[in-house]
């Protein structure tokens, strides 16, 4: 399966692996195994070692530490409060009345928090071994606390271009990292260490193609409020909120 690649002048894609204390060494080296990353010492990031972004293990879960944050915490993915706003959320309305959701550029798993909370199942794809590693991490920690909504999500780890071939689901959200994303964005602290670990996504047209030969209803595509249309294909409808557009999209009718 196709794993997406780091441009030069970023990190490279599998950053080491860093036990927040002793009690971490076990998951940590496991993770490390399993992601095929080196294991770095605490004392020797302390000192500065390990470029900018490691993958932090500790009690809380798999996180991310990198520049933007300092050292002060990791970034986790995070599920939206329970009874937060999630009924007033423009995705909801740009989702409409779908009942399960792919949403194929799962990242943090924000989005398909958000989704989940309001009653809808969402299958989650990410292609990035590290963020597919912390959506699984985060994933069994919300199920064993019960948190709302987490009984409705999944993850699959692949590339959406192909895991979308053997997948149906009423609506399919797309949100691949855009450049510029704003200056509104481009102050999350998450997006960014996102974006230093994943780079830049190609391959739009393959990817808006492919999400809607799997959508019975609609493709929503998330994306800053002035950037162009996702692979330069304008949509059929469009919501516009703040600082967010969702760019509306037929399914294909290639297939039954
Ligand atoms: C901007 S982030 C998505 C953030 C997400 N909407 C959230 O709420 O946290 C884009 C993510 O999509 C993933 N991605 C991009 N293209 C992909 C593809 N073809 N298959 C799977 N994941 C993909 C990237 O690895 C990255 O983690």
């Amino acid at each position: 399966m196709a794993r997406p690649s780091a441009p030069a002048d970023r990190v490279r894609a599998v950053p080491p692996v860093v036990a927040g204390a002793d009690d971490d060494d076990a998951r940590a080296d496991a993770l490390a195994t399993a992601l095929g990353a080196p294991r770095l010492e605490r004392a020797a990031w302390a000192a500065g070692a390990g470029g900018p972004i490691v993958v932090w293990v500790d009690a809380a879960g798999f996180g991310l530490r990198g520049p933007a944050r300092g050292r002060a915490s990791a970034v986790r993915p995070a599920p939206p409060p329970p009874g937060g706003r999630a009924g007033r959320e423009p995705l909801l309305r740009a989702v409409g009345a779908g009942a399960d959701v792919i949403d194929a550029t799962a990242g943090w798993g924000v989005d398909a928090g958000v989704l989940a909370a309001a009653g809808r199942r969402v299958t989650m794809i990410e292609r990035h071994p590290v963020l597919a590693a912390l959506l699984r991490d985060a994933l069994e920690r919300w199920r064993a606390e019960g948190r709302p909504g987490a009984e409705r999500l999944s993850l699959v780890e692949g590339d959406a271009r192909s895991v979308l071939t053997g997948l149906r689901a009423d609506v399919v959200l797309l949100d691949p990292m855009y450049p510029e994303r704003g200056k509104a964005a481009r102050k999350g602290e998450d997006l960014t260490l996102a974006r230093l670990l994943v780079g830049d996504d190609g391959d739009q047209d393959e990817l808006l193609a492919a999400a809607c030969g799997a959508a019975r209803r609609r493709v929503v595509v998330k994306r800053p409020r002035t950037a162009p249309p996702l692979a330069g294909r304008p949509p059929t409808g469009v919501l516009v909120g703040r600082t967010t557009r969702f760019d509306l999209y037929p399914p294909s009718e290639a297939r039954p």
